[in-house]
């Protein structure tokens, strides 16, 4: 008899480590994969937001929690090391991290502006990709093949967003790393899939949430017709870390209430 539903979406024995975790998606992934038997580390930039974050899973939950600017290359290369001796592994990165901006026309675009998105945003995926498959590739060559690189990219990367350029052109970015990922690292059982989210109510959409236009003009739109929810982007993570993926690679999913097809 070959593997049940359940043996399939468990992640007993694994480890796991989200990037920007400490809030919004990254978190609402991140307590996913600890209720399927996932090992978690956090990493984030404010340590009071990861100890608040930390809260949120069981006082049973295996959760490590690490102050890591993704931006910064040699904290990166540093603390994944440290993150997978701690977890006793590393079997799935969720490239989270992410950072908008303010709307700005692209007329207005500020040089600082644009490459502190850039820095975390395609610089920080970059480095955070690097690293977990250093680790997962040795892992392959020493014949324990596998691993699972969850990017959290948006529609914007293949849609684009008016007044958001630095932010697609970012995702774009993010979306063709994944997909180079994704071939490479076939070869060692790594998998590599892009999730793209679209209008999630989390700290990056606040100003959003707020307007009323926005409401009526925006969320009016989508045929879900609400804003979507962080925790609702724990299923296909638990889905993309585990076995029940084993033949998905290189794959986008739209998580957005059907916005991009209305
Ligand atoms: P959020 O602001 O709650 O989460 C982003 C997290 O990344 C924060 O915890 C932030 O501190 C962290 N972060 C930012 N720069 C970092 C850096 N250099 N190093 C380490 N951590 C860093 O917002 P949300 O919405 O949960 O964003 C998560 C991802 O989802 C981002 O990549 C975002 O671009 C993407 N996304 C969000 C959408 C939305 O509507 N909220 C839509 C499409 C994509």
């Amino acid at each position: 008899m070959g593997p049940t539903v359940n043996s399939m979406f468990s992640l007993d024995g694994k480890s796991a480590l989200v990037t920007g975790g400490g809030s919004g998606i990254g978190l609402g992934m991140a307590l996913a994969l600890s209720e399927a038997g996932a090992r978690v580390t956090l990493w984030g930039r404010n340590a009071d937001r990861l100890a608040r974050a930390r809260e949120r899973f069981p006082s049973s939950a295996r959760v490590w929690t690490d102050v890591v600017d993704v931006s910064d290359a040699t904290a990166v290369a540093d603390r994944m090391g440290a993150a997978a001796d701690q977890m006793d592994g590393l079997d799935t990165v969720v490239v989270n991290a992410g950072t908008a901006g303010a709307p700005c026309r692209i007329t207005d675009v500020d040089e600082h502006g644009h490459r502190r998105i850039q820095a975390t945003n395609v610089d920080g995926a970059l480095w955070t990709i690097r690293e977990a498959s250093t680790i997962m590739v040795a892992r392959a060559r020493r014949g324990v093949p596998g691993g699972s690189i969850i990017t959290v990219a948006s529609l914007a990367a293949i849609e684009g967003a008016g007044r958001h350029a630095s932010y697609g052109a970012s995702k774009g970015a993010l979306l063709a790393m994944s997909n180079a990922a994704a071939v490479e690292l076939a070869r060692y059982g790594i998998r590599v899939n892009a999730v793209l989210p679209g209008w999630i109510a989390t700290e990056m959409t606040a100003s959003q949430q707020e307007a009323e236009e926005f409401e009526t003009h925006v969320i009016s739109r989508v045929p879900l017709r609400r804003w979507g929810r962080p925790e609702e982007f724990g299923a296909v993570a638990v889905f993309l870390a585990s076995d029940a993926s084993s033949y998905q690679t290189g794959s986008r999913i739209v998580i957005d209430g059907g916005y991009s097809i209305f």
